[in-house]
């Protein structure tokens, strides 16, 4: 059967998405058809319209989304009609030495399902019947979405779906890079660039991992006030280079820095921000021509050490439980992550205030 269903779509870069009604077909083997509850709007969407993320289009956006089980595909027996799922933008073969050494976020098989299920084939057409591709293997800012199994993770259906939905992506990178990235440890001092949903992710982090200081950094006033409510125990609104003052902060730099902005030069900054021995982790995705220099010298002087985070290092059927359980025991804040929620309509509208960044996270409830 094939489902029509309202969709978020780019054609063309540094366009405004365009809403269109698609039409999708009935999940294959191994596959599953979603009736999406709720779509957060994350960078990662506006930087796939921009050209930044180079996908190619035209592309159903959406990556952080959670809904419930519509129909199932042959031979897919963990998941039913009514279960309640969040996306999860990688795909896991489980098989790759990766996956099974518990790296799904580097699984080799994952570039080969960029925007269809990992069959390779596309399940939704426009009006006229051209073939769209589905962001991440996902296309979850769409009434309904057909996706690979392995892109779905069965969660309580007690949890509202637009809070699971930010464990699709913002909140598992932010919360993930702290936890498993770095396992930042207690008492340490975090300086985070960017409070954005990953960024106050990332906050919220390393509050629940105990850290005694943590620096928020943006270059938007009102995302410093929105930081302090997630934790952050002081702010530098960022006009001219903040090391100095990060290291008078902490006596010598933060023991950790999180990049979640997506800039070279951003991840120089955080890396000359840490102290000796410290270690400045990049979430925020660049543009593919960007790079980024450290003085070489002081990699074995300081032992400085500057890596990166894809999806927070996590494994989605460990760590989404986990960021719901800690959301139930109200030590992780879901609810007050949302600052607005948009119908499909309005997703324009959501994305011209990602960019504005007037949102901790937007969300669009369908
Ligand atoms: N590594 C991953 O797996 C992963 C997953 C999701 C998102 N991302 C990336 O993380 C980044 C953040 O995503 P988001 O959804 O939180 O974005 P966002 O747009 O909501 O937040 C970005 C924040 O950075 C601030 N900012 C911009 N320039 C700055 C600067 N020079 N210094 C300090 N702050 C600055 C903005 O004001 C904003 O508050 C994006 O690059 C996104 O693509 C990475
Ligand atoms: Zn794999
Ligand atoms: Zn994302």
């Amino acid at each position: 059967m094939v489902r029509k269903a309202k969709a978020a779509l780019c054609r063309e870069h540094n366009k405004p998405v365009v809403i269109e009604e698609i039409a999708l077909d009935a999940p294959k083997r191994g596959e599953v058809t979603v009736k999406l509850g709720a779509c957060g709007v994350c960078h990662s969407d506006l930087s796939a319209i921009t050209g930044t993320i180079a996908l190619p289009l035209p592309l159903v956006l959406g990556h952080e989304g959670a809904g419930v089980v519509e129909q199932v595909g042959e031979g897919v027996t963990e998941l039913a009609p009514g279960d309640h799922v969040i996306f999860s933008f990688i795909y896991m073969c489980g098989k790759c030495r990766f996956c099974v050494a518990g790296r799904p976020v580097l699984c080799l098989e994952q570039g080969k399902a960029l925007t269809t299920p990992l069959e390779g084939t596309p399940r939704v057409r426009d009006a006229s019947g051209a073939p769209l591709g589905i962001f991440s293997g996902c296309g979850s800012m769409a009434e309904y979405a057909t996706v690979s199994a392995e892109n779905l993770i069965k969660i309580d259906p007690k949890i509202p779906l637009d809070c699971a939905a930010l464990v699709g992506c913002g909140v598992t990178t932010g919360v993930g890079a702290v936890f498993n990235t770095a396992k930042v440890e207690p008492g340490s001092s975090v300086a985070v660039f960017g409070c954005g949903g990953v960024g106050l992710s990332a906050i919220q982090g390393a509050v629940i991992a105990g850290a005694r200081r943590i620096i928020a950094i943006d270059t938007l006033a009102p995302k410093l006030d929105m930081a302090k409510k997630f934790g952050a125990t002081d702010t530098i609104l960022f006009k001219e280079d903040p090391v100095k003052e990060l290291k008078k902060l902490t006596g010598g730099g933060p023991d950790y820095a999180f990049e979640c902005v997506g800039s070279g030069e951003l991840a120089a900054t955080a890396y000359r921000a840490i102290r000796r021995g410290g270690l400045a982790v990049v979430v925020g995705v660049a543009k593919p021509s960007d790079s980024t220099s450290v003085r070489t010298m002081t990699l074995p002087f300081e032992e400085k050490t500057l890596t990166g985070s894809y999806f927070g290092s996590c494994v989605p059927r460990v760590d989404f439980p986990r960021m719901l359980s800690l959301y139930m025991a109200g030590r992780l804040k879901l609810e007050e992550l949302i600052t607005r929620r948009y119908s499909i309509a309005e997703a324009p509208q959501a994305f011209a205030d990602l960019q504005a960044g007037k949102n901790a996270r937007g969300v669009i409830v369908f």
